[in-house]
């Protein structure tokens, strides 16, 4: 069994994934109008829906987490990808015209809200303030992430660390709130995030669009120093230039060939292998072990 089909075997797994895709559906189709629209398409588009299925893996063997937990970690996810189209200038999504292509800047930032909006109202409804505030902790780092790569922007002198800093707040902190709201603590799913937002930033150099739903190239057209970018400008003289806003011609060929991306791929494995080492007494172990290899050997 490959470690994706070890993951999905979890037993209860595809009805939990099933009732969360009602909820997010009901969660967004509840207000009608444009954004509920522009949200409804970007459910329909699909998504691994990975956040949702981290929760589930998190929690006991005997206790499924609340539905409202697996819609509200997947609502905030969609609100950061039509927010972050926007911000990165990303055309497609999901196989799709982004919302901000196809709807416009106003509409997109109006639909990021409402799903934002509407994740803290499903998971306000249980009645649980430890999760609300579990949720919004993630949304402020999600924020912040994103702000902090606004600063590191065409500096192909980013440190390491920063980069990696950058990733925990961007990626790690969802995926630990899914599984803090599992019912599990969030040190795997902070390493787990790091290792997958390196393995996304490896195919925004290297993947194909039919595989991942987007363009890639975008991380360089926007000067934004990730992990394959960062390497490969130390190493030549050109990626470093278009790293800092100069000419692209020909410079994510130039990535490739200075290997960066193999590298990055054994960073993304550290962290994989970091995450696992968290898994002490989890009770779903073998399913979480196996979703941190699927996560960094991905092509989607
Ligand atoms: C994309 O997340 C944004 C990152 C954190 C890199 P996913 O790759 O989980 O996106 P979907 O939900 O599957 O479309
Ligand atoms: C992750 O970064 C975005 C968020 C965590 C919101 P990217 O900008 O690389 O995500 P993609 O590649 O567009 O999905
Ligand atoms: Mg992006
Ligand atoms: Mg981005
Ligand atoms: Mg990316």
């Amino acid at each position: 069994m490959s470690a994706l089909e070890t993951v999905r075997a979890a037993p209860g797994l595809d009805e939990y994934l099933d009732e969360v895709e009602r909820r997010l559906s009901e969660t967004v189709s509840a207000y009608p109008g444009l954004v509920a629209r522009i949200g409804g398409a970007a459910l329909a588009a699909g998504g691994k829906r990975l956040r949702p299925a981290l929760a589930f893996l998190s929690s006991p063997l005997d206790a499924a987490p609340a539905v409202a937990a697996g819609a509200a970690v997947e609502l905030v996810h969609m609100a950061t990808l039509v927010h972050d189209d926007l911000i990165d200038g990303a055309t497609v999504r999901r196989g799709h015209a982004s919302a901000w292509s196809e709807h416009g800047e106003d509409a997109a930032k109006a639909a990021g809200d409402f799903l934002f909006a509407r994740a803290f109202s499903v998971l306000a409804a249980e009645g649980d303030p430890g999760a609300v505030s579990v949720l919004a902790s993630a949304a402020l780092s999600l924020a912040r992430g994103e702000a902090m790569q606004r600063r590191q922007r065409h500096d192909p002198d980013t440190r390491l660390d920063d980069y990696l800093e950058r990733c925990a707040l961007k990626t790690g902190a969802l995926f630990a709130a899914a599984c803090v709201l599992g019912g599990a603590h969030g040190e795997y799913g902070r390493l787990l995030g790091i290792a997958f937002q390196i393995a996304d930033d490896v195919l925004d150099c290297a993947g194909e669009t039919i595989e991942t739903g987007k363009v890639p190239g975008t991380d360089l057209r926007d000067g934004t120093p990730t992990l394959p970018l960062l390497l490969a400008a130390q190493d030549d003289s050109v990626v470093r230039a278009a790293l800092a806003g100069g000419a692209l011609d020909g410079a994510l060929v130039r990535v490739a060939a200075t290997g960066a991306l193999e590298r990055s791929r054994e960073v993304a494995r550290d962290y994989a292998s970091r995450a696992q080492a968290c898994l002490d007494g989890a009770e779903r172990r073998e399913e979480l072990e196996a979703l941190a290899e699927a996560v960094v050997e991905r092509s989607f």
